[in-house]
């Protein structure tokens, strides 16, 4: 039923370059969370961390009890066995046809037999819907079908947690949206814990429990998706929001010149959009981990923006055809889409 990951008081640095620190969140058992940031802000780097893969220099990560940052290499290979990881670049093994990749982890850390092992790729290869393309090449085939081979390989072990290093780049549109379900429906199926790194504000505001952004080396915020939908802080509503204006420049940071032209300009935010619904498995129901749309709002006492979960029968009666063109681009608020700001 997945793991909690909890990580606490993290800090990496290359070098004299601090990458992010103090970082500290949860993430709870069998939920998915989706973790936000500007390009180079140490995204990948935190899941390369997670995994073991890279040492911070501070700060703990605990996996049932066990502190991952002290283990040793025996030990933490066989809690490396939890994770299923699709990292950023697909990482496959260019000389292996697409058939074998996805085989290697079952051949190398299971004692299954041939038949048993073509079962479950075959599986995963039709999940991903890479049927046809067993025997083709890494280097033959296109970056979203390679970033596809990925996830079928990180998910042959039927791992406790899974990362997704940008799942959704290099896919197109209508794919992407299917990726959504289904990575909403696999949760649905293994309980796992997700974290997914993502660039796709859409995916980030319907698909996760949970938010966190990372931005100016350290986490600005991490919690449930409506706290940070709801959120007023100008780095959060920012991102979230797809916006030009805020904190956040091209560089990252603006600098202080930019700030202030912004602010003689008299630059308003526009209102926050309505909380899109979360999306549903494919077959129309909650995940057991998924809270009641506006949950979070209502115990917390924030009101949340109007129109939020306003579709909400339209998204658990029989979907006409519009519908499910809708839920085919992953988008549970479509008829309210986000305008982008001048
Ligand atoms: N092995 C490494 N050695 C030194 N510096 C590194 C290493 N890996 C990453 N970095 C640096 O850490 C910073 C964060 O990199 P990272 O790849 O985690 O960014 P990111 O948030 O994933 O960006 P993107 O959204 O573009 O994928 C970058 O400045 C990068 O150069
Ligand atoms: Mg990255």
């Amino acid at each position: 039923m997945g793991v909690e990951i909890g990580v606490e008081g993290l800090t990496k640095s290359f070098g004299r370059q601090v990458i992010w620190q103090d970082v500290s969140l949860t993430l709870p058992a069998g939920e998915i969370s989706v973790m936000l940031g500007p390009s180079g802000t140490g995204k990948s780097v935190f899941l390369k961390t997670l995994v073991g893969l890279l040492k911070p220099d501070r700060g703990s990560i605990m996996i049932q009890g066990r502190d991952l940052t002290t283990l040793r290499e025996h030990d933490l290979y066989e809690v490396r066995k939890l994770f299923g990881v699709l990292f950023q670049d697909g990482a496959l093994f260019g000389s292996m046809s697409l058939y074998d990749n996805i085989a290697f982890p079952l051949r190398e850390h299971t004692k299954k037999s041939e038949k048993d092992v073509k079962d479950i790729v075959l599986e995963k290869m039709d999940m991903v819907g890479l049927i046809g393309s067993e025997s083709k090449l890494p280097g033959e085939i296109s970056g979203g079908m390679r970033k596809r081979a990925g996830l079928a390989r990180a998910l042959v072990l039927d791992p406790e947690i899974i990362l997704f290093d940008e799942p959704d780049s290099g896919l197109d549109p209508v794919r992407s949206a299917y990726l959504n379900q289904l990575i909403i429906d696999l949760n649905d199926a293994i309980q796992a814990t997700f974290l997914i790194v993502t660039h796709d504000v859409n995916t980030a505001r319907s698909v996760p429990d949970n938010i966190g952004l990372l931005y100016h080396r350290h986490l600005a915020m991490f919690g449930p998706r409506e706290m940070l939908l709801s959120s007023e802080e100008p780095v959060v509503r920012q991102f979230l929001n797809a916006q030009r204006q805020g904190p956040i420049g091209m560089a990252e940071e603006k600098d202080a010149d930019e700030l202030a032209q912004e602010e003689a300009e008299g630059y308003e935010m526009p209102p926050l959009p309505p909380i899109p619904l979360q999306l549903l498995t494919s077959e129309g129901k909650a995940r057991s981990t998924q809270r009641e749309p506006g949950e979070w709002c209502r115990s917390n006492g924030v009101t949340p923006p109007p129109g939020s979960f306003e579709s909400q029968n339209a998204a658990h009666s029989a979907p006409t055809a519009t519908e499910t063109d809708e839920a085919a681009r992953g988008d549970a608020q479509a008829d309210q889409p986000l305008e982008p700001t001048r």
